[in-house]
C-alpha cells in the first residue's frame, strides 16, 4: 500500500515569495511544494500537498486526511497560534502529525510563541524556512518505516 502524507497549509501560506520575505524567504509555495514531491520519492511517500485560508477547511482536511493517509504535517500560518477548532480535529486523528514553521516563532512576537498545534504534534521544525518541510517529511519517512535511514 501506497504512505502517503498529507501536507496542510493555512493563511497567507499562498504569498509566500513576496510576504515579508525578510521573515519567510523568497521561497513561493509552489517551490516548497516541487521540492517537497521531488523528496517525498526518494523517500517512498506519496504527498497531497494544499493550501487554504479558511479555518473550517483545514478542519475538514485534517478529517480527511485521518481517514484516507498514513501522517500529516501541518503549518496552520495565524490559525497555529488561536484555533482550538484545529487542535480539537487534530486531537480526533490517531495519524502522526508534524507541525512545521518557516519562521523560527519562538524568536517572534509573544503570541506567537504559544502553538495549539504543537499539543497534537509528535514533534515541531522551525526557523528553517521550506526545507522544514522536507525535514519533516524525512522524520515520518523514518517513523512510517518507508526509509531505514533518514
Ligand atoms: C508561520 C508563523 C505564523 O506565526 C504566521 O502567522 C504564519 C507563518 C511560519 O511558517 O513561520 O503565517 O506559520
Amino acid at each position: 500500500m501506497a504512505t502517503t502524507v498529507m501536507v496542510l497549509n493555512g493563511p497567507n501560506l499562498n504569498l509566500l515569495g513576496t510576504r515579508e520575505p525578510e521573515i519567510y524567504g523568497t521561497d513561493t509555495l509552489e517551490s516548497i511544494e516541487a521540492a517537497c514531491r521531488k523528496r517525498a520519492q526518494g523517500l517512498g511517500l506519496n504527498i497531497e500537498f494544499r493550501q487554504t485560508n479558511n479555518e473550517g477547511e483545514l478542519v475538514d482536511w485534517v478529517q480527511e486526511a485521518s481517514r484516507s493517509v498514513q501522517a500529516l504535517i501541518v503549518n496552520a500560518g495565524a490559525y497555529t497560534h488561536t484555533s482550538v477548532a484545529l487542535l480539537d480535529a487534530l486531537l480526533a486523528t490517531d495519524i502522526p502529525v508534524v507541525e512545521v514553521h518557516l519562521s523560527n516563532i519562538h524568536q517572534r512576537d509573544e503570541f506567537r510563541q504559544h502553538s495549539y498545534v504543537s499539543k497534537a504534534a509528535e514533534g515541531m521544525i522551525c526557523g528553517f524556512g521550506g526545507i522544514g518541510y522536507e525535514l519533516a517529511l524525512e522524520a515520518l519517512a523514518k517513523r512510517l518505516g518507508t526509509i531505514l535511514e533518514a
